[in-house]
């Protein structure tokens, strides 16, 4: 049998550029998600919003996993950056995964998720190797896939692509304050959104391998309302479309 590979994506732009290159898409609604079934590259596909914030992403996770026998997950989203060097049109793959509004003290440690004894999640490696290597070739495709015009008000000049430690947590971060104290407590991270921890756990749960990119939309400051809607319009839409492309074809 050959495996069932879940594409999960935040936004509509998203999903539609992933939907644009399936040839056969079907829609089974559950649980008031749409998940489209069909095949791209030659993979059976179940593609899927995962819904805003952890507790609507830990539902499609399990849903995916337990409904549609899913065997692998690759998420595909937006971010917003912290780490030193970590610019708006860079990419991030997720090696770990912490959620920073998790706070059960002085019961246990700060961050740790009570019942796991653990503060992290790790993405699956094989996965992980491979979405690297599609979002590589998605920062050499940039330059001449996205109009001159849209790089240059963007800044958008030579995407890098980011590996390390991804922060989830229920709040949109859009204040320097913020994204300053969250960088101080977790000096390593090096972006912040609101679904990928989530998943990290209901994957863990269900022993199901998890591999995610976020494109950096914003720097999680001031200006992160501002830029954010900007950037999904622009740009954020057709970088999953070319990642996922890139990741599939290759996957045999
Ligand atoms: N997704 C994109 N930008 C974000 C931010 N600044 N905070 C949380 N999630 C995000």
């Amino acid at each position: 049998m050959t495996a069932v590979t879940a594409i999960v994506a935040a936004l509509h732009e998203e999903l539609s550029s992933v939907l644009d290159l399936m040839p056969d898409e079907h829609r089974q609604t559950v649980a008031g998600r749409d998940f489209w079934l069909g095949h791209l590259h030659g993979h059976e596909v179940v593609v899927v919003l995962s819904g805003i914030g952890k507790v609507a992403a830990a539902t499609t996770a399990a849903l995916l996993i337990d409904r549609f026998k899913v065997d692998r997950i690759i998420f595909t989203g937006v971010a917003g950056g912290l780490g030193d060097g970590v610019k708006v049109g860079d990419m991030v793959v997720a090696r770990q995964f912490l959620q920073h509004d998790m706070d059960a003290s002085p019961i246990f440690e700060r961050h740790e998720v009570p019942g796991y004894g653990r503060k992290r999640f790790d993405a699956d490696a094989d996965g992980s190797d491979r979405l690297k290597q599609a979002c590589d070739e998605t920062a050499a495709w940039v330059p001449q896939g996205i109009a001159p015009d849209v790089l240059e008000a963007h800044g958008l000049h030579a995407p890098q692509v980011h590996e390390g430690l991804l922060l989830s947590g229920d709040r949109f971060v859009s204040t320097n304050a913020e994204s300053q104290k969250l960088c101080a407590e977790l000096p390593e991270a090096l972006a912040v959104e609101m679904e990928g921890a989530a998943f990290a756990q209901v994957c863990h749960d269900f022993g199901v391998p998890l591999a995610v990119v976020r494109t950096i939309s914003d720097r999680a400051d001031d200006e992160a309302h501002v830029d954010f809607p900007k950037f999904l319009r622009e740009v954020a839409s057709r970088y999953s479309g070319v990642v996922v492309d890139r990741l599939l074809r290759a996957w045999h």
